[in-house]
């Protein structure tokens, strides 16, 4: 089970959903693997600490679907002991492994020694990897970046996690200072590769599938974080696509980017909705859908029409209003994909 990354590495590149505070739930990772099920999931972060002290907090998040696998849990900390605990506790859910999150460059988070500053704390880091990886018998991942403020060493801290245990490493292409300034840049992280032999992820910044391939390289995969939200498509490639002669002869259009159909994305807002209300209790869901389904609908100038009425939506069955008045607003222009034409000209 601890050759699980190395053995994945060994069939073609991965591609992995990012995890993502907020987002990463058992919903969301169903719609996307729903679309493209080649992916990995890594669940949004969770405290080693709380999954320990809180019953609820395990029962809530922890549970998935068979649709889901293989997922990941992304854990954080600081305590080793903990994440023992937790990893007992993660166990119980047959997933496909543990990582820790050395990425979180929130104040609140590095104030309190977790996230990024564990590569300012290598020892310490180091043991977590250790103790966790002695603890279970799931791999052992970490998610982490370039360096915390540009004076750290990537190469020797990917080195120390990999001999402590860590069998696959994320590497996001900012330091944590950076927060989302800069442009792509993974020249490190080519780097790196040459110095481990767990395989290595590259992140940040990439906008799709296509994308992903370009600038993988010879790394072992890629992972995709805001692209995929309301775009599950952004995981898939052309190939998939059963796109009419005409329509690539009329736009003179050759790439490999999925476009899905006005049909494709108002059944997935509607499958995302319906996840939703299975995971969540009914408040709470209202409150998070708002902000996943506008997102679906972001390049249509048309959508202000609805936002108002998206992000303020109470039940399922007021989202579904919304949806079903686009689908018959749109009925004759279900099966284009919109995001080749003009929009408004097309659709209305
Ligand atoms: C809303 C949000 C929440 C995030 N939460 C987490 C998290 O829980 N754990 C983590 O390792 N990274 C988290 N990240 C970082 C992403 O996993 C990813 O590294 C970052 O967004 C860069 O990738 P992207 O350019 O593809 O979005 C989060 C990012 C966003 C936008």
């Amino acid at each position: 089970m601890k050759d699980f990354w190395s053995k994945q590495a060994a069939k073609w590149k991965m591609c992995f959903l990012a995890p993502m505070d907020g987002y990463g739930d058992s919903a969301y990772r169903q719609t996307m693997k729903r679309v493209a099920p080649h992916i990995y999931l890594i669940s949004e972060f969770y405290s080693a600490d709380g999954l320990v002290h809180s019953q609820f907090l395990a029962d809530s998040v922890l549970p998935h679907q068979d649709m889901e696998k293989p997922v990941v849990i992304q854990i954080f900390g600081k305590n080793p002991e903990n994440f023992t605990k937790a990893a007992k506790i993660i166990e119980r859910h047959n997933v496909a492994g543990i990582d820790i999150n050395m990425w979180c460059p929130a104040k609140k988070v590095v104030r309190s020694w977790h996230g990024s500053s564990l590569f300012i704390n290598e020892e310490l880091a180091y043991e977590i990897v250790d103790t966790l990886n002695k603890a279970t018998k799931l791999p052992i991942s970490v998610k982490t970046r370039l360096s915390f403020d540009g004076n750290q060493d990537l190469i020797k801290f990917a080195k120390g996690l990999e001999n402590a245990g860590a069998s696959l490493l994320t590497i996001h292409w900012r330091t944590a200072k950076q927060a989302y300034t800069g442009n792509a840049d993974f020249t490190n992280i080519y780097e790196l590769k040459k110095h481990v032999w767990v395989p290595v992820i590259c992140n940040g910044d990439i906008i799709n599938y296509e994308d992903g391939m370009k600038k993988v390289q010879d790394l072992d995969g890629f992972m995709i974080g805001r692209w995929s939200f309301g775009n599950p498509w952004c995981f898939l490639w052309a190939p998939h696509v059963d796109m009419k002669s005409e329509l690539i002869d009329n736009n003179n259009f050759i790439d490999s980017i999925y476009h899905p159909t006005l049909w494709e994305i108002l059944s997935t807002m509607e499958f995302h909705a319906t996840k939703l209300v299975e995971v969540k209790w009914e408040r709470k869901w209202s409150l998070e859908i708002r902000k996943h389904l506008v997102q679906y609908l972001k390049s249509f100038p048309w959508v202000r029409d609805y936002r108002k009425r998206l992000v303020t939506t109470e039940s399922i069955e007021n989202s579904r209003e919304v949806i079903d008045e686009i689908r018959n607003r749109y009925i004759k222009s279900l099966d284009l994909r919109p995001s080749l034409w003009e929009l408004d000209e097309l659709l209305d």
